[in-house]
């Protein structure tokens, strides 16, 4: 479950030799036994620390976090913005289907969303495509809020260690609330990759975390941008 911000110092990239060690010895507890706010009190990496250092760099502009949980990547987004960030990460919005505290916008589900076309730079969709039963129609309704140019950012754990993790995650979100019709606990990046192209993204990109069981993935709503646009 959310509970609070992960510390400053679980956020920052590249760790120190000692963290990373510290992280591979204690990744029994810090992957399966503890809940995340549990392992940062141990100084360990949680999970949700390492995706949101994985995809807080790649923010740029006004951000949809789609599936927002507690809204802590744009709490994030706000606070670490650099100063020519400000005004777009204080217009970003985290929206969600379910109401965890964090002053997401709560919608129905996510294939009609409450936005005009083109009014976002970046859409995220952070551990989360899996659990939203209408993944492809929300794709392309991220697609339909983001500037010509603008990028999606996507996290997900495959589908085999989704299975395992989420059977012995004794503390994820999915045990307090009912499970939809739809859900799966994780997804191939071929399958990820998939869905991406055909909600009309181009340029795919893909690199893993966490020993590879994790992957972000980047596409851009239409051909990837010049090299400055980044
Ligand atoms: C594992 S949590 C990830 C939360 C957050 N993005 C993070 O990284 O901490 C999965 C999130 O998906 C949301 N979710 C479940 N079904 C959804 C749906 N149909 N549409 C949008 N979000 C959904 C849950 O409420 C939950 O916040």
């Amino acid at each position: 479950m959310f509970k609070g911000a992960p510390p400053a110092w679980a956020l920052r990239r590249p760790k120190s030799f000692w963290q990373s060690l510290y992280d591979l010895v204690g990744a029994p507890l810090r992957m399966i036994l503890l809940p995340d706010h549990q392992s940062e009190r141990l100084h360990l990496t949680s999970l949700r620390a390492e995706r949101l250092a994985a995809v807080l760099p790649e923010v740029r502009g006004r951000l949809l976090d789609i599936g927002a949980g507690d809204n802590m990547l744009v709490r994030l987004y706000r606070e670490y913005a650099r100063e020519e960030k400000h005004a777009a990460a204080r217009d970003s919005v985290g929206v969600d289907v379910f109401d965890w505290g964090g002053g997401c916008t709560i919608v129905g589900n996510c294939q009609h969303l409450p936005f005009a076309d083109g009014s976002f730079d970046t859409v995220s969709f952070v551990a989360c495509l899996n659990h939203i039963p209408e993944r492809e129609d929300a794709l392309r309704e991220a697609r339909r809020v983001l500037r010509p140019g603008g990028r999606i950012v996507v996290t997900m754990i495959g589908r085999i260690v989704g299975e395992i993790g989420h059977a012995v995650w004794w503390y994820s979100e999915d045990k307090h609330r009912d499970v939809q019709h739809g859900e799966v606990m994780g997804m191939g990046a071929r399958n990820v990759e998939q869905l991406l192209r055909q909600a009309g993204f181009g340029s795919v990109t893909r690199r893993g975390f966490v020993y590879g069981l994790n992957h972000l993935f980047i596409a851009w709503s239409e051909e990837k941008p010049m090299a400055q646009e980044l």
